[in-house]
């Protein structure tokens, strides 16, 4: 067996989970948009073996020109083109694979939960097309998994990470497990693959990203379409319900309140790669214009949260007044009293969420 961490695999863990495996006893098509989605799943399948070329070495000089950090393009400063062409390949490579390892186990909990939504959840509609995304997500785990082997390390889950997908897997409400994975969750790997793919001029990577991001993009769609026929029929209560674990999915992103962020995480691997972080800091503070004018060229970076859940969530009917306040709450503790309010983001998502990943803002 292909082997990714060759001496320090952690032991396997378990989540404790139990939840209700439904039968239908009804075959016929009753979502009719679920069985659409369906259908071109299983047009859309792609062999991972095949359709990559897996000989190309990574280029490492578009490689480490293109990463972000957190969605900041560093690499238009004078300070990072001031840095040793070594370095900025160490930041690039460790900070790339931080997020790639996360992308990596992310997917893991992903097909798990897709797994677990086959039995869970009861429309036939709804089983059949948790099965193709079951295959989608073993795929996902392949190439990435492929392609960190490429890069030499792979790094643990981050904390934050990790309890959303607790969350997720051991939630026994399957609304709950499908708001948690189909709109947070997905919503965040949808954003983020594309963003990277954007962002990313090295061929395999970017190549990679396009094919894993129109299964995503079909994955949100699945949230989209199924949570919208079973949200109106619900009591004020379980909406309620469902809003809550939502947020506390969405929490466990943004929220430093609870510990370290991503954003601590990268600037560690800084420190790993010889530079200070504190420095970093100071001189890119400096540069904020430059910053400020490549992200305003690029349509600026609103993050997965702002730029994608929210909205998505709105769309699905899950975003009440009351939930609304405590988004404020956690955004203006986080970012200071000048963030606007949740009310003003967009309701609207691209009409074709697969065409959307490829256009480039
Ligand atoms: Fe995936
Ligand atoms: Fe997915």
């Amino acid at each position: 067996m292909p082997d990714i961490l060759p001496d320090r695999h952690p032991a396997p863990e378990g989540v404790h989970t139990a939840f209700d495996a439904v039968y239908s006893w009804n075959y016929e098509p009753e979502i009719d948009a679920l069985r659409t989605l369906y259908a071109n799943a299983l047009e859309r399948q792609w062999i991972a073996l095949k359709q990559l070329d897996w000989e190309r070495e990574i280029d490492r000089e578009s490689f480490s020109r293109t990463f972000s950090l957190g969605g900041v393009p560093v690499q238009e400063t004078r300070f990072w083109r001031g840095l040793p062409a070594e370095t900025r390949w160490e930041v690039a490579r460790r900070s790339a694979s931080f997020m790639l390892s996360n992308f990596l186990h992310g997917e893991q909990g992903a097909l798990m939960v897709a797994a677990q939504l086959v039995a869970a959840v009861p429309h036939t509609d709804a089983k059949f097309y948790a099965a193709t995304q079951t295959l989608d997500e073993a795929r996902h785990v392949e190439v990435f998994a492929a392609y960190i082997r490429k890069l030499g390390c792979v790094q643990p889950i981050a904390p934050s990470l990790k309890a959303l997908l607790d969350d997720v897997l051991a939630t026994d409400d399957w609304k709950k497990k499908a708001v948690g994975m189909q709109v947070v969750t997905e919503g965040l790997a949808l954003y983020s693959f594309r963003d990277m793919r954007n962002a990313t001029e090295e061929p395999l990577l970017r190549e990679l990203l396009t094919y894993v991001s129109r299964d995503e993009a079909r994955h949100t769609g699945y949230g989209v379409k199924y949570l919208s026929a079973v949200v109106p029929t619900l009591s004020d209560a379980e909406r309620a319900g469902i809003e809550d674990f939502a947020f506390e999915a969405a929490r466990r992103l943004v929220d430093s309140r609870r510990g370290g962020t991503m954003r601590d995480s990268v600037f560690e691997l800084w420190r790993e790669a010889g530079v200070d972080p504190q420095v970093a800091f100071a001189e890119l503070a400096k540069e904020r214009a430059t910053i400020a004018a490549s992200m305003a060229r690029t349509g600026g970076r609103r993050g997965p949260i702002r730029g994608f859940v929210i909205p998505t969530l709105k769309a699905i009917g899950l975003m009440s007044e009351r939930v609304a306040a405590r988004y404020d709450e956690m955004f203006r503790a986080n970012f200071g009293e000048a963030f606007r309010p949740v009310r003003d983001d967009p309701t609207a998502l691209p009409d074709d969420l697969e065409a959307w990943v490829e256009r480039a803002s």
